[in-house]
């Protein structure tokens, strides 16, 4: 099988981290629309173009499915890729609410869901997990992440008073939704922000857990093809790839 992983940046190969554990595909084509990230305070119509566009992008490459490695475009565009690619699209939205009701064990545990602006006010992780029977949710729009996770930064203090400044009135959660895949990065400092008990939900996890539910992986390819493109600069993402998925 080969599959399309596409995100706004960089952000994305934190699924295909997750991806290549998993060992689904003999070929992988990330695409990072770096010109253009963040999508995240972008308005509707826009995210949606810029999707389609990836859509056309990947029609080079005969592929068997798009993996949607990025919130803001699984929570807008979802719809508007399936309607113009020739092979399935999956988003993270649903697979990562699905995950999130696997990791829990009562219907009333506190569900906390940070993502970027636009993924927050579209509600569809509220929605997916509504339909799951999960009331008591939370969300917060934390976009100042991402830029903190593209310059690297981790830990430290600009990353703790950020987490101050976001956090400062809620209460540790049961489940924590790692909204955004730029997130997986700073998933440590989250974890000891909000202590142990709390459980992370990450998009690249709960994605390998949905396909490895709805497709029938014959075979594993422990050494894939990897091909990295970017809409600007690829080589610092293909650099930062490397150093990110040890390849
Ligand atoms: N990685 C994107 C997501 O999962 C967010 C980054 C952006 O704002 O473009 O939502």
């Amino acid at each position: 099988m080969k599959v399309g992983v596409f995100d706004s940046g960089i952000g994305g190969l934190t699924v295909v981290k997750s991806l290549l554990e998993h060992q689904f595909f003999e070929e992988i084509i990330y695409f990072g629309d770096t010109a253009r990230v963040p999508y995240g305070i972008k308005d509707k119509n826009t995210i949606i173009r810029y999707a389609i566009e990836a859509v056309e992008f990947f029609k080079n490459f005969e592929l068997d499915l798009i993996v949607v490695a990025c919130n803001t475009v699984s929570a807008y565009a979802l719809t508007e890729m399936r309607e113009n690619a020739t092979c399935p699209v999956v988003g993270v939205i649903e697979s990562g609410a699905l995950a999130a009701k696997n990791a829990l064990t009562c219907k009333d545990a506190n569900i906390l869901i940070i993502g970027t602006k636009a993924t927050v006010n579209s509600k569809s992780y509220e929605d997916e997990l509504h339909s799951l029977g999960y009331n008591n949710l939370e969300a917060k729009a934390t976009g100042l992440f991402v830029p903190l996770v593209e310059e690297e930064i981790y830990e430290g203090e600009i990353l703790e008073s950020t987490f101050k400044h976001y956090f400062e009135d809620i209460k540790s959660p049961d489940a924590l939704i790692l909204g955004c895949t730029h997130f997986p990065l700073i998933a440590p400092a989250l974890q000891n922000y909000f202590g142990e008990k709390c459980q992370l939900i990450h998009s690249g996890d709960a994605i390998a857990q949905y396909l490895e539910k709805e497709f029938d992986f014959i075979e594993r390819y422990p050494n894939p093809e990897i091909k990295f493109f970017a809409s600007e600069n690829p080589e610092a993402l293909r650099k930062i790839a490397k150093k990110w998925l040890k390849l």
